[in-house]
């Protein structure tokens, strides 16, 4: 398989990238900046721009790979999950661009785009691994047996990790994105000055139960915001910013490191990719990494290919176009995608786990 195009409109990032052989030849974002305004991602807005920019946006990656349309060899795009009317743009865009130039066409779920990242920059992040994805809208860990061939260990009852971040960092005025805004401010903080919960840390003893792997930050996120509802009362909460920030920011990575460990115990994998935009996150890799020891390999994505991307799609896309599968000209956009290679069981469990964007 030659060269294919990745398309991603799912949430806030118009993004094109060309993979081949090579691997990574472009990559082309553009992060809409018109969302800072609320505090989170209107979709409307989000749709709109989409449509303005995806035309300039694959030109980009075109010419920045050196390549003209006529040799693209398939396409890849983000038909879910994420939010439906921005998810229709790229799907629409890149029907009608396969179905001109009679290319294959591939659906890609998000998230398995979030799994496959890494594997661009570190020929290592390969299965089997176990692999935590934590972004705005979903908190997942999954052990990759094969491309293709998941089992879904865990996630998030509620709030993903990253809208937790969000959340916790408009009610601290701290702006959107948060989880760049919260790392930021804990770094002048201490973790330990104030006392936030680790939710589902001890909610079972039973290896393997679901509660073991899944986890929860909807409680978390209310027990900040209500500590600085107090705070504010007593007329103390702006000197308290970076220690509450760091409290919050040890607890989400509490979590997220234990349950990560235990799947990584729990399959006998010694390998650990990380893929989201929460992957970003400075002390998640650090302790992570700290914890996973000398005998086991954690990689994570660097920055660009860590929050939302079309390399990722692309890359899926490679793989499944490569093995011959084929979305037809029905492809829809569909904001509930299930994870695809799952077992049964477990579909439904990622299906509930599964957010807006
Ligand atoms: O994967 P992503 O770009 O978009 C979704 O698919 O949702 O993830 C975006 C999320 C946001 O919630 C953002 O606050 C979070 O990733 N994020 C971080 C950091 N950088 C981005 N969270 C914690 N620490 C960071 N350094
Ligand atoms: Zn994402």
């Amino acid at each position: 398989m030659g060269p294919v195009l990745g398309v991603e409109t799912s949430c806030d990032e118009t993004s094109a990238a060309i993979v081949d052989a090579s691997g990574l030849r472009s990559l082309a974002i553009l992060s809409q900046d018109a969302h800072a305004a609320y505090g989170g991602v209107v979709p409307e807005i989000a749709a709109r721009a989409h449509v303005r920019a995806i035309d300039a946006i694959v030109g980009h990656a075109l010419d920045e790979a050196g390549l003209g349309l006529d040799e693209i060899e398939g396409i890849g795009v983000t038909a879910g999950p994420g939010l439906v009317g921005a998810l229709l743009v790229g799907v629409n865009w890149a029907k009608a661009l396969a179905f001109g130039r009679a290319l294959p066409l591939l659906g890609v779920h998000h998230m398995e785009g979030h799994l496959f990242a890494t594997s661009l920059e570190h020929p290592r992040a390969v299965p089997p691994f176990v692999s935590l994805l934590v972004s705005g809208g979903h908190t997942l860990l999954v052990e990759a047996r094969a491309w293709g061939e998941y089992r879904l260990l865990g996630a998030t009852r509620d709030d993903a990790a990253g809208e937790a971040f969000d959340k916790v960092a408009r009610r601290l005025g701290l702006g959107y994105p948060g989880g760049p805004a919260i790392q930021r401010a804990a770094e002048s903080g201490a973790p330990g000055r104030f006392t936030l919960p680790r939710p589902m840390l001890g909610s079972t003893d039973v290896p393997g139960d679901p509660a073991w792997f899944d986890m929860s930050f909807s409680g978390l996120k209310t027990a900040a915001a209500l500590l600085a509802d107090e705070l504010e009362r007593e007329g103390r909460l702006e000197p308290s910013v970076p220690d509450l920030a760091a409290e919050f920011q040890d607890a989400v990575v509490d979590v997220l490191v234990e349950k990560t460990l235990r799947g990584v115990e729990w399959t006998g994998v010694d390998t650990v990719v990380l893929g989201g935009g929460v992957a970003r996150n400075a002390s998640l890799r650090e302790r992570l990494a700290k914890r996973l020891g000398a005998g086991r390999a954690l990689y994570a994505p660097s920055p660009r290919l860590a929050t939302d991307n079309a390399a990722m799609i692309a890359a899926v896309a490679r793989h499944r176009l490569g093995n011959g599968e084929r979305s037809s000209w029905s492809l829809n956009a569909d904001p509930t995608l299930v994870f695809p290679g799952l077992a049964p069981s477990d579909a439904g469990a990622a299906a509930a786990a599964s957010q807006a964007c």
